[in-house]
């Protein structure tokens, strides 16, 4: 017999660590998150760098799965991926995306929202040639999201690849490389005690050009 019913509300957490203040955050987000990404490092969260992407596909359906936040620069947020997947496919029929961090440990959430685009060629080679030479087989080898008959099909593209390559630099697959997210909106979160928590919402106007600062009710 399954059983898939949790009864999960006595699971209840209070939020104490810290406290969220206009003045804390300054008037520039991308600056402030990059205090908060540091100080994330800092204690150490495990993937620390991992963010969900939410995207939205031609049917207006969307979906969510975890990346990894591979450079922040004053453009955006740029992680890598395989072009034809199924997130790529999305991102093609629709630019609008989401990104989620979670930092559980530090009771803090940075939710970001805007538009993205691909990468340049360079960009995306450089970071490609710095990964480890498995990381670029595997990019190779897998036709990402598709529905394959079984796992042996990767693995035999591996070992051809590995042979192909042998003693040759591997290059990026054409298939391959970032995308960078430009935040339109951008919302810190912090937790605090009885469920009154501090959010502070940075959004860009692009008329003129500037970041505004906002508290939003918890
Ligand atoms: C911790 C973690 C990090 C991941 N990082 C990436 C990544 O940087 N790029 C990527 O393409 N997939 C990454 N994945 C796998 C994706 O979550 C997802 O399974 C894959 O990209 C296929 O998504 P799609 O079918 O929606 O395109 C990661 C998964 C986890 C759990």
């Amino acid at each position: 017999m399954h059983n898939s019913k949790l009864n999960l509300a006595d699971i209840r957490k209070e939020y104490m660590l810290s406290e969220l203040d206009e003045e804390i955050v300054g008037e520039e987000p991308l600056s402030f998150f990059n205090t908060w990404f540091l100080e994330a490092e800092k204690a150490e969260i495990t993937d620390v760098n991992a963010m969900t992407l939410a995207t939205v596909d031609a049917l207006n359906t969307p979906h969510a799965r975890t990346v990894l936040l591979k450079e922040l620069d004053d453009a955006g947020f740029v992680f890598y991926t395989n072009y034809l997947s199924a997130k790529g496919n999305e991102m093609k029929s629709n630019v609008n995306v989401a990104l989620l961090f979670y930092w559980k440990e530090l009771e803090r959430q940075v939710r970001i929202e805007g538009t993205v685009e691909k990468v340049t060629d360079i960009v995306s080679d450089t970071y490609f040639n710095s990964r480890p030479e498995g990381s670029k087989l595997g990019a190779w080898s897998s036709p990402q999201s598709s529905v394959i008959p079984h796992r042996k099909i990767i693995e035999t593209n591996y070992a051809k690849y590995a042979e192909e390559f042998s003693n040759l630099d591997i290059p990026r697959p054409p298939h391959w490389g970032g995308y960078r997210v430009i935040p339109k909106s951008i919302e810190f979160w912090q937790g605090r005690a009885n469920r009154m928590h501090d959010r502070i919402l940075f959004t860009f106007d692009s008329e003129d050009k500037k970041w505004y600062k906002y508290r939003l009710a918890p």
